[in-house]
């Protein structure tokens, strides 16, 4: 289908290009000296003390994360009811049992810490949070209950490249974050992601976990410099290759600007929107931070048909996405989770309208009044 305005598109140039052509022509697309600088560029964005593990995908940094926070079977993890599910897929992975929370209200879809602290239980090891959409959650609040209660804290930062919490970057606040660089996020490398934390202890247990827990890295070996290896922990093979660390590198350079313009986007969408009927603007007079746009989710009222809107706007040729359906609607989980009323609203009602750093503004007007006519329509 040819789109007039993609969901997303690259925001790739030359550089990446280069990037890409150098490691080829270099000889070494396994993990090697490229993983290395993006680990160090990442861990130096993160901050004095923090190290990141560079992976194969957000998933696998979750996975890890919950493994080196020592979830067990019969553990319970908190997790937020709006959210991707490779969060509860991960808690149920290494046997453990995820409890939603709901997101605060309706323009607010952030995990609500009072029910957070409602959902613990004395089998509650640890909370496992989403700052959706870029959005940072109520992290005072948030430690507050973790500390505590004495749980490990999680943070799923895949939409958080770039954002921060009153000054405070995300994935900063808890004992591991996990981030996420598939295609359509801030930093952008194909599949890849990246564990991080500042503890010593835990780094070191993620960097076994992500290669089959074995003491020395591919690069060693291959050197000469390591002539036998122990494993001291199953682990997986969760590593990222040279080409995606590449990329990253040059993403991670880009990202400040990138999302200086995904800002701009949604101003534009906001004010195009803020009086449409039919339209609640979630996040519009966010106040906890720093934001980094990662997407353009609305909420449509509930007399409107969105299934209806979706197939006109993608008649027109404008590609809508949904974040997320309802946890409850998986046929894995249907029996497992309890209903969150709010999260649950908003997963029928919610519309994600293409947002991307290169999205010019005419596109941007395009979504809005295609969104109107659809919304006529469809009434
Ligand atoms: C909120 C959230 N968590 C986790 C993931 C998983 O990341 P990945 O697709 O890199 O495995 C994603 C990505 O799609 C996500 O959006």
């Amino acid at each position: 289908m040819d789109w007039k305005v993609q969901f997303f598109k690259l925001n790739y140039g030359e550089e990446e290009l280069q990037a890409v052509v150098d490691t080829i022509e270099s000889g070494w697309i396994t993990m090697g000296q490229r993983t290395i600088d993006f680990e160090a560029a990442f861990s130096a964005y993160l901050g004095e003390g923090y190290r990141g593990v560079a992976v194969s995908s957000g998933t696998a940094a979750l996975h890890i994360g919950v493994i080196a926070c020592d979830i067990h079977p019969g553990d319970e993890v908190i997790v937020p009811a709006l959210t991707f599910v490779a969060d509860l897929n991960v808690v149920r992975a290494v046997g453990g049992i995820p409890v939603l929370a709901d997101i605060k209200s309706l323009t607010d879809w952030s995990m609500d810490p009072k029910d957070i602290e409602a959902k613990i239980t004395k089998n509650t090891k640890a909370v496992l949070i989403v700052h959706y959409a870029g959005y940072a959650c109520d992290m005072e609040a948030i430690s507050e209950i973790t500390g505590k209660h004495n749980l490990k804290l999680i943070e799923d930062c895949a939409h958080a490249p770039g954002a921060d919490y009153k000054g405070k970057k995300l994935g900063t606040s808890g004992e591991i974050s996990a981030w996420s660089f598939f295609t359509n996020k801030n930093i952008s490398v194909g599949e890849g992601g990246m564990v991080a934390t500042s503890d010593p202890e835990l780094y070191e247990r993620c960097r076994y976990l992500r290669s089959h827990g074995m003491t020395v890295a591919t690069l060693d070996r291959i050197k000469g410099r390591a002539e036998t290896y122990d494993v001291v922990e199953p682990g997986f093979n969760y590593r990222i290759d040279e080409m995606r660390a590449a990329l990253g590198i040059v993403q991670l350079k880009k990202l400040e600007e990138a999302n200086k313009r995904r800002e701009e986007i949604t101003r534009r969408y906001f004010a195009n929107l803020q009086d449409m009927d039919g339209v609640i603007l979630p996040f519009k007079d966010f106040e906890r931070g720093l934001p980094n746009y990662h997407i353009m989710p609305i909420l449509l009222r509930e007399e409107i048909d969105r299934g209806k809107v979706i197939q006109n706007m993608k008649e027109a040729g404008i590609q809508t996405s949904i974040h997320y359906p309802a946890i409850q609607s998986f046929k894995a989980y249907r029996e497992l989770v309890k209903p969150t009323p709010k999260a649950q609203y908003v997963s029928e009602h919610e519309l994600t309208l293409p947002l991307y750093p290169t999205m010019t503004d005419n596109e941007v007007d395009l979504v809005c009044t295609t969104l109107q006519h659809a919304l006529i329509s469809t009434s």
